[in-house]
């Protein structure tokens, strides 16, 4: 029982959670010296969907934010998100581009990588959780929470066990639909700790409402570190509010002891900055309320507002409720995938076309078909028998590892784009998002790309805003 340590989201989770991933290199730096004075235990800062987004969006280059923000934090761990195999794209990577994307954001500055995978097939985070440690990195192995009658705290716990005999340095429960409720928290971090001997910290979202209790009990339990998001973009589909858990502790043996003035000056800052997001219309206040729904049906927040952008693009909005009903019948002919990235994509594109045909199973995405068929790895229970026919056939069910069907790529994806290369990491964003890099690297080479790095005067220390 000690004091809880704080990783700090906002610069990737929270506003990936609220306006969908829009936060500018520039709009971090001029806060990056105060937020380096806190003494967070990480701030989680890359991967996820945050790479994707400098790409499409904003025209940035992700490896250059990374090495950006590794010079403005000096003090701080930096902290990423890395779906296993799959990286930070949606497919499995053949091994040799996972060790070296491992490698290379590790060499640009990350400190902590954490490591999940949908399906909690412990195959798909092997190689990244070996190249991580090889590379001088933490490796963090998450387990996707969910609920289902075969997801209870002895499989957990199980799965835990495997992870860090695989030589995870810490276990962090992911709760990415803000479903794990707080007194199962406690029992199961309880468990944990009776097993494991790596630190376990605890990742949920405000959605239903519940985090912040999920989190007290977690760290009453024992939990050693939780995942939050400083007030303005905090709460709604993001993490509990940075502030008010730290002060929910005072007066405890947890509390982190952490200087609440220059929090509300961060405050302060991100305040202005919501200001801006909601003018601009990049923050709904919609995505601010607690949906309780989250709790019936699992849908992610991020996942209800595809559904509707999916339905409104259909003009068939009439039939979300409907949807929303078929999502859990969905997940269980599929053998209880949690809804994270990708499987919550499959799965709501799955009952969409369900509900929209009027007739289940008609029409499959590709991604669907490629899970039934054990490319994605390991289903929790084998997808139901009547459904997996319907949905490959005779086909047989692949059961190895899936990158083991895989050849190295990394040569042949230099070669396709050896006249864009301007540094090594130019071929592992090739590797991922192939066309979009491709736009993004023809834009580089016309001269209009540039962070603006006169926001941190490294000398002087002052910062303008
Ligand atoms: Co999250």
């Amino acid at each position: 029982m000690g004091k809880v340590k704080i990783t700090e989201t906002i610069l990737r989770d929270a506003h990936q959670s609220l306006i969908a991933t829009r936060m500018k290199t520039e709009d971090m730096l001029p806060i990056a010296e105060k937020l380096d004075r806190v003494g967070f235990h990480s701030l989680e800062v890359w991967g996820g969907a945050t790479f994707d987004s400098c790409l499409r969006f904003l025209n940035e280059d992700p490896w250059e934010r990374l090495r950006v923000l590794r010079k403005a934090f000096k003090n701080t761990k930096l902290q990423m998100l890395l779906r296993g195999q799959n990286l930070l794209g949606y497919k499995h990577y053949a091994d040799d581009v996972v060790e070296e994307f491992v490698k290379k954001s590790i060499e640009n500055g990350i400190d902590i990588i954490r490591i999940f995978d949908a399906l909690n097939d412990p195959r798909n985070i092997k190689t990244s959780i070996e190249a991580t440690k090889k590379y001088g990195g933490h490796a963090q192995a998450a387990i996707s929470y969910t609920t289902s009658p075969v997801h209870n705290n002895d499989y957990y716990i199980k799965l835990a066990v495997e992870m860090e005999k695989m030589g995870a340095d810490s276990i962090c429960i992911k709760d990415m639909s803000g479903i794990l409720m707080p007194y199962e928290a406690e029992k199961l971090v309880r468990g944990l700790k009776k097993k494991i001997s790596v630190p376990i910290q605890i990742h949920s979202h405000f959605t239903s409402g519940i985090a912040n209790q999920t989190y007290m009990k977690a760290i009453e339990a024992g939990a050693d570190i939780i995942d939050t998001a400083m007030s303005p973009l905090g709460m709604g589909t993001s993490q509990p509010a940075t502030e008010s858990m730290i002060a929910s502790l005072q007066g405890s043996p947890y509390y982190p002891d952490i200087d609440m003035n220059l929090l509300l000056e961060i405050t302060d800052y991100f305040s202005k900055l919501r200001d801006k997001y909601m003018k601009e219309g990049l923050l709904n206040p919609k995505v601010l309320n607690v949906d309780v729904r989250t709790l019936k049906y699992q849908v992610p927040g991020g996942m209800l507002s595809n559904l509707v952008s999916q339905l409104s693009s259909q003009g068939a909005l009439d039939k979300f409720e409907e949807v929303l009903k078929e999502v859990p019948r969905v997940r269980e002919d599929l053998g209880y995938p949690p809804l994270v990235t990708p499987m919550s994509q499959m799965v709501g594109t799955t009952a969409v076309f369900n509900v929209i045909l009027g007739e289940r199973y008609k029409m499959i995405p590709n991604e669907a078909k490629n899970y039934v068929k054990g490319l994605y790895g390991k289903t929790t229970v084998p997808v139901k028998e009547e459904i997996k026919k319907k949905i490959i056939g005779d086909e047989e069910v692949f059961t190895g590892r899936p990158a083991d069907l895989l050849q190295p790529e990394l040569g042949k994806l230099r070669e396709e784009i050896s006249e864009y290369i301007e540094q090594d990491e130019d071929v592992l964003s090739y590797a991922l998002f192939p066309q979009v890099a491709v736009d993004f690297f023809k834009y580089r080479q016309a001269e209009k790309y540039k962070i603006d790095t006169n926001l941190v005067d490294e000398e002087s220390k002052t910062y303008p805003i």
